[in-house]
């Protein structure tokens, strides 16, 4: 891992790979060209790299130029706004082929285009090393692709973050959380998973995402993935997997400077348990353990009656309602229970005794991951 300015990066693409795309671009432009001359042009400053290993590698005569789009500065707009530097030679009829470090949006292939509409090049192509198929937003044709790459910001073989990062032989990408600590609560109705969870955030400084909160808060806001839950919750039929992950996504990305998060009423199955490790690897990190306070039945039974008298909520009045809630949660759980537990990550902990003593039994759990 590397660290430049306030990032850190990992190992991505090798220079061994780098250098495979390269000897591969450069016979499919040779052979494409034919016996021409074509002028390559290099994309400054990040494409210098790619630029020079290029040429070197390329079987047959060439020659090579370099422009630089520059912002304009000093206007607020400078990203959409570029000037183009360097452009002096004739091309007229002349087999131009762009060389480009990275394509991302598109932006920068588009002012390309914009300068090249006055030039009677007989054919401009575009070679780019890295593309980001997912953040690419126009549709010029892309001829030659070196490597596609997801839409992750990458550093090295020219490519700089904030400055530094140009000189690295390889290319490394962004490391977008740091040492999190992920927890997935449980408990059956009445543990007190709410109160611990309030302690466990504020002690930790984790972020507590309750996955009813962000459905009700959601939907309440009419945001598009709301009104999208929404539409199946309004048909009775079940809110797919994807929807509530999105919605857990944004929340994660909405808070990525967190120690970490304490998942709460999500995952239910095997899949969401799978889906939520996928979008924890995305995220560089990884759920660390499930939590599940363990209080026997008939203390449940009495906790819940007890709140019932006042919470004034049906359903811990009635002590059918509420065995067979318990009941419930067992049933569901024990999948739960069995996936974490086969990857060690299962800890049950003991959920009878005052606050502050079942604080203390997560605290150990917690502090020994
Ligand atoms: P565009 O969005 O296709 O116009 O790409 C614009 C420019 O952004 C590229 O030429 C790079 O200078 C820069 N860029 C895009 N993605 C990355 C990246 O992952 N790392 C470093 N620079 C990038
Ligand atoms: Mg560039």
């Amino acid at each position: 891992m590397i660290k430049l300015h306030d990032k850190y990066f990992k190992p991505f693409i090798s220079a061994q790979q780098i250098d495979n795309a390269i000897s591969r671009l450069t016979q499919e432009i040779a052979t494409d060209v034919g016996d021409e001359i074509p002028v390559f042009v290099g994309i400054l400053n990040g494409s210098f790299m790619f630029a020079s290993d290029f040429v070197k590698k390329y079987p047959k005569p060439c020659e090579i130029t370099f422009i630089k789009l520059a912002s304009y500065e000093g206007l607020k707009s400078s990203d959409d706004i570029h000037r183009l530097i360097g452009l002096t030679q004739d091309l007229t009829d002349r087999t131009v082929v762009i060389l480009e470090d990275i394509i991302d949006s598109g932006k920068t292939l588009y002012e390309v285009y914009r300068i090249f509409k006055n030039e009677k090049v007989k054919e401009l192509k575009i070679a780019t090393l890295f593309f980001k198929p997912e953040a690419y937003k126009k549709d010029y044709k892309l001829h030659y692709v070196g490597i596609e790459i997801p839409d992750k910001f990458i550093v090295g073989y020219g490519l700089d973050y904030d400055g530094l990062g140009r000189d690295i032989p390889e290319v490394y990408q962004i490391k977008m959380t740091q040492h999190m600590t992920n927890l997935v609560l449980f408990g059956p109705p009445g543990a007190g998973k709410g109160t611990q969870a309030n302690f466990l955030k504020d002690k930790y400084n984790l972020v507590h995402i309750s996955t009813g909160d962000v459905f009700r808060h959601n939907i309440k806001n009419e945001t598009a993935l709301g009104m999208l839950a929404k539409s199946y919750m309004d048909k009775g039929e079940l809110v797919p997997d994807q929807v509530t992950i999105d919605m857990l996504n944004a929340e994660v990305e909405k808070n990525a400077d967190a120690n970490g998060f304490i998942f709460d009423g999500f995952p239910r199955t095997d899949a969401q348990a799978e889906a939520l490790e996928k979008l924890m690897k995305d995220k560089d990190s990884e759920i660390n353990a499930m939590i599940a306070l363990e209080v026997d039945d008939e203390v449940l039974v009495q906790r819940l009656m007890e709140r019932g008298k006042t919470s004034g909520r049906a359903d811990d009045a009635d002590e059918s309602i509420i065995r067979n809630r318990i009941k419930e949660y067992y049933k569901k759980t024990a999948i739960l229970k069995d996936y974490y537990s086969a990857r060690n990550k299962y800890f049950g902990v003991d959920g009878e005794g005052s606050i502050e003593e079942i604080t203390e039994r997560l605290s150990e759990v917690i502090n020994a991951l």
